[in-house]
């Protein structure tokens, strides 16, 4: 079997260890090389690159392993790049959900003005992981979880529509994990699903176990009870994860005959949102209490003990469909995996240009498009508003157009008026001025 050399672009990312330990873990099916991480933030990366390190040393000596914070080092003899960056880092997260608080919005990663204020500042980095990529190793496919994979998605299939690139989300994979739970099952792997939507905003149509036997009736109960506060994912445990599975339950109520993915709490449910918000502790200060600090702590543990024994994998929903996913274009398994990929008549009554999150069966040759259904007209009709603000913001970006990132918050449904809209906007740009084009 080939050997594989992978790259993990965003090394610092606290989901980095996940990967590593679940590439590691995975050599029976798929050989390493070499692992390499790569940031662009030297001091980030070097604690998880020296504890991992040592990791690597300790239970696969014949791996390479190295980190580094130069492209031609970094992306140089290799066949996958995972990428998880996040321009900004934490202290921007902080100003993506905090900012729109001050106005009454919703303030959150991926949706809604923090969304957008966050796409702004992806394009670039994404972009320039991708040219990095296919200048040092022309051949390799990059998996791209770095978000908002939405606006990344959009923006990658405009500025490189012919790059090796798959932009994937895991939140679908972790719901999948619940519903397995919920009907008996351990894994996500263990369910068909039909599914359809944009990335973050989706639905799904059919689950079914590997028999064929229909599980939607059973999963429809459950969703109705008590949204997805059953089954477990390894992966959001905490508190406010607890609440948007919680919520679950009201924004199936809509449509009960499909199952909805959690972010569309944020979409039908802003007020109630906001009015549970706390502008002084938002998701970012949970991340800083628990997933940041356990990982870099355990990092400090390997390093100062100079071993790595007591650690161990926890596989969740996010690492174990990265390595999969890499698996299947490797070993042309022919496994069917949601991907964010170019509409193009797969979900038919709906823009063909727009990038849909539908499933896929993944190989060698990279990925063919299962074909949904005619979609409702509710779907429809938020999916038409939600990709044209995902499109002004990428035409925003390329264009340097202050009036289209304006026209893109008025056309979110988070944001009740252009006035607000200005408002928000004005205040964003003053905080991402280090990162965003300028707008006139
Ligand atoms: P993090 O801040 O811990 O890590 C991100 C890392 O990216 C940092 O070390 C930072 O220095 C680095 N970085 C920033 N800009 C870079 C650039 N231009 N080049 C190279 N490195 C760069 O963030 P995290 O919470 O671990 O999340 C990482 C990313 O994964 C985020 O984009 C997050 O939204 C995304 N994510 C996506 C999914 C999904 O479903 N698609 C799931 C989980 C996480
Ligand atoms: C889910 C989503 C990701 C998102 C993550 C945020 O997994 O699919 O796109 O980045 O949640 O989780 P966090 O724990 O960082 O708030
Ligand atoms: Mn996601």
């Amino acid at each position: 079997m080939k050997k594989h050399s992978i790259t993990i672009a965003g090394g610092g990312s606290t989901y980095t260890p996940g990967i590593l330990l679940m590439l590691l873990d995975n050599l029976d099916r798929f050989p390493i090389k070499t692992i390499k991480l790569y940031d662009n933030d030297e001091k980030r990366q070097e604690k998880i690159g020296k504890a991992y390190e040592i990791y690597v040393k300790e239970h696969h000596p014949e791996i390479e392993f190295m980190y580094s914070t130069d492209p031609e080092e970094s992306f140089s003899d290799i066949d996958f790049v995972m990428a998880q960056i996040r321009v900004g880092k934490y202290d921007m997260r902080e100003k993506d959900e905090k900012i729109p608080l001050k106005y009454g919005l919703v303030g959150q990663e991926t949706t809604g003005p923090g969304g957008i204020a966050y796409g702004l500042r992806s394009i670039s980095g994404v972009i320039e992981i991708l040219d990095y990529m296919e200048k040092y190793s022309p051949d390799a496919w990059m998996l791209n979880y770095s978000n908002p994979a939405a606006i990344v998605a959009e923006a990658t299939n405009r500025l490189r529509p012919n790059s090796k690139i798959l932009n994937i989300c895991d939140m679908p994979i972790s719901l999948m994990y619940k519903m397995a739970h919920m009907a008996g099952f351990e894994d996500w792997k263990d369910l068909d699903v039909m599914y359809y939507g944009l990335n973050h905003f989706g639905w799904f149509t059919d689950i079914r176990d590997k028999e064929g036997n229909d599980l939607m009736p059973l999963i429809r109960k459950n969703v109705g009870e008590s949204g997805f506060v059953k089954g477990i994912d390894g992966q959001h445990y905490e508190q406010s994860w607890l609440e948007t599975f919680r919520k679950a339950k009201d924004v199936y109520e809509l449509d009960p005959n499909t199952i909805p993915n959690t972010y569309l709490k944020y979409y039908f449910y802003p007020d109630y949102v906001v009015e549970h918000s706390d502008i002084n502790h938002t998701r970012v200060d949970e991340i800083r209490e628990n997933r940041e600090k356990n990982v870099f702590e355990t990092c400090d543990r390997i390093i100062e003990s100079g071993t790595s024994k007591g650690v161990e994998l926890k596989p969740n929903a996010h690492s174990s469909y990265i390595v999969d996913l890499a698996v299947a274009l490797s070993n042309n398994t022919q496994e069917q995996f949601l991907l964010i990929v170019p509409n193009e008549g797969s979900v038919p009554n709906f823009d063909p240009t727009a990038m849909v999150e539908i499933p896929c069966i993944v190989g060698k040759y990279g990925y063919k498009k299962i074909s949904q259904q005619a979609i409702p007209q509710f779907q429809k009709g938020l999916m038409e508003q939600q990709v044209s603000v995902e499109k002004l913001v990428v035409s925003a970006w390329e264009e340097g157009s202050y009036n289209k990132l304006w026209q893109a918050l008025t056309l979110s449904r988070m944001v009740p008026s252009a006035k607000v809209a200005k408002e928000v906007l004005d205040d964003l740009i003053d905080a991402n001025r280090d990162y965003w084009p300028e707008l006139k």
